[in-house]
């Protein structure tokens, strides 16, 4: 039999080579040629005659299908599916190796197995191992097991199952012998992917692909799939802390604001319903800490954020952020040098969100300031009863403090665990229990040495 034919083709300008090169002849970007299969090409530079054409359809007559939605029962995870997932999609959830996608995808494949056929994929493990872990978790003696590899009898496998919910742990593994490319690499890995997505669309089968991402989110990771499936969600979290966040990055049937927590035990990933309760109960009253009202799409969530100011001879002095952008604790240590807090040029600065969570917003900027400003000072945030200081805001780069979104939602949020006042940025409308200012300037004055919090904006 002949091989299907392969070209390399380049991802920064498209050219298509028949050998493989370091650099790519037409625009010299370096290591961007993958190889592809090639498809036979079509009629090509024929004059267009204009009858092969379709009608369209105006939109109201198309006919609406009706989603619904297969619940995997873990509350979290379907919140950040919108709802449960969608009979036919493809989603992929990516993550850091050892981040806990096998130890969740088993899980929810327990609980959908009680209602339908489910088959899990296994290219990483042999079933023995896989059946290790669902013991820890437990419930999963109802998942069909498959170890394989082969694309090609993959797909054949999900068409003769006709399962309802099929798990590929993971897309990496996977290869396709017609291509030489390793599996792992970008050309499997989007050869994979193109085959499944058809299987599941003609079968209706709801295809999740699990997919390990580099740091950097690129070398042949899930990042090449994006455009390719319904849904990207992406498992984070610090490897060696047990919280977990689920979030969306992409989702054709629903938000993608919504965030799911967990917590990896001894006994599998257990959903954190309140993660407020959790954070703020560990938050401490020593100095440089504060607490953030961030949101997490649609929902309040309080975290700690943690300073440490020390002095070092060291030049450059060191700048770790670990749950906030770096990038943001420059520019927010730059703005407090230059109006009204203190110059830390000379000092290493350690900023945390504990907990492990990620905030990606800049309303976090006052409470990483406050952190800060507390943590040299050497003075609690917190009030007399050990309460810490809650707040939020983006801090503007002339000083200013920048209203964001939901501050009456954070606020509720805060009182609901009697931190009151909350510091933060003027909102549209009065939000009771918030304490504004307009500047970072005077946020730092009124929870000076001697004031308390509760002092009035000027
Ligand atoms: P795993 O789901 O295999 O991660 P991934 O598929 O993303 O690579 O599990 C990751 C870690 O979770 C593993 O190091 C052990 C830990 N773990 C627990 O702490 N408790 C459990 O019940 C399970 C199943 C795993
Ligand atoms: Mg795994």
């Amino acid at each position: 039999m002949l091989a299907t034919k392969t070209q390399f083709v380049c991802q920064e300008c498209g050219a298509a080579q028949p050998k493989w090169h370091g650099r790519c002849p037409s625009c010299s970007a370096w290591g961007s040629m993958v190889e592809e299969a090639q498809r036979p090409a079509g009629r090509r530079g024929a004059a267009v005659a204009g009858n092969g054409g379709r009608r369209p359809q105006p939109l109201a007559e198309v006919e609406a299908v009706r989603h619904d939605r297969l619940p995997s029962g873990i509350e979290e995870f379907d919140r950040v599916l919108g709802g449960g997932l969608v009979p036919g999609s493809l989603v992929l959830i990516g993550g850091d190796p050892g981040i806990g996608k096998s130890t969740l995808t088993t899980m929810a494949l327990a609980r959908l197995a009680t209602r339908q056929p489910v088959l899990l994929v296994c290219g990483e493990e042999s079933p023995a191992q896989v059946r290790m872990r669902a013991e820890r978790i437990g419930g999963a003696g109802r998942i069909g097991v498959v170890a394989e590899t082969d694309l090609e009898v993959v797909c054949q496998t999900l068409v003769q199952e006709q399962p309802a919910v099929a798990v590929i742990d993971s897309i990496q593994t996977l290869w396709a012998n017609d291509l030489s490319s390793a599996p792992g690499s970008v050309a499997q890995v989007r050869e994979a992917a193109g085959r499944l997505l058809r299987v599941a669309k003609e079968h209706g089968i709801t295809v999740v692909l699990v997919g390990h991402v580099t740091k950097d989110g690129t070398v042949a990771g899930p990042r090449v799939l994006e455009h390719l499936v319904d849904s990207v969600l992406l498992f984070e979290g610090e490897r060696e802390r047990s919280y977990r966040t689920l979030r969306a990055l992409k989702n054709r049937f629903g938000a993608t604001s919504e965030v799911g927590v967990f917590e990896m035990r001894s006994g599998g990933l257990v959903e954190v319903a309140d993660p407020s309760a959790r954070f703020v109960g560990e938050a401490s009253d020593a100095p440089g800490s504060c607490v953030l009202c961030a949101m997490e799409g649609t929902r309040p969530l309080l975290v700690e954020v943690q300073a440490l100011v020390a002095p070092t001879e060291i030049v450059p002095p060191r700048r770790v952020a670990t749950g906030i952008d770096r990038n943001r604790l420059a520019m927010v240590l730059a703005v407090l040098a230059r109006h009204g807090g203190p110059s830390l040029a000379s000092a290493d600065v350690f900023v945390n969100v504990a907990g492990g969570v990620r905030v990606d917003e800049p309303g976090a900027d006052l409470a990483v300031a406050m952190a800060l400003a507390s943590a040299h000072r050497g003075e609690t945030l917190a009030d007399p009863e050990g309460r810490p200081l809650a707040c939020f805001g983006e801090v503007g780069l002339t000083g200013e403090l920048r209203f964001v979104s939901h501050p009456e939602r954070r606020v509720a949020e805060a009182l609901k665990f009697g931190l009151s006042p909350v510091l933060g940025p003027q909102a549209g409308e009065r939000v009771d229990g918030l304490t504004a200012h307009g500047t970072l300037r005077s946020a730092l004055r009124a929870t000076a040495a001697g004031r308390s919090p509760r002092a009035k904006a000027a």
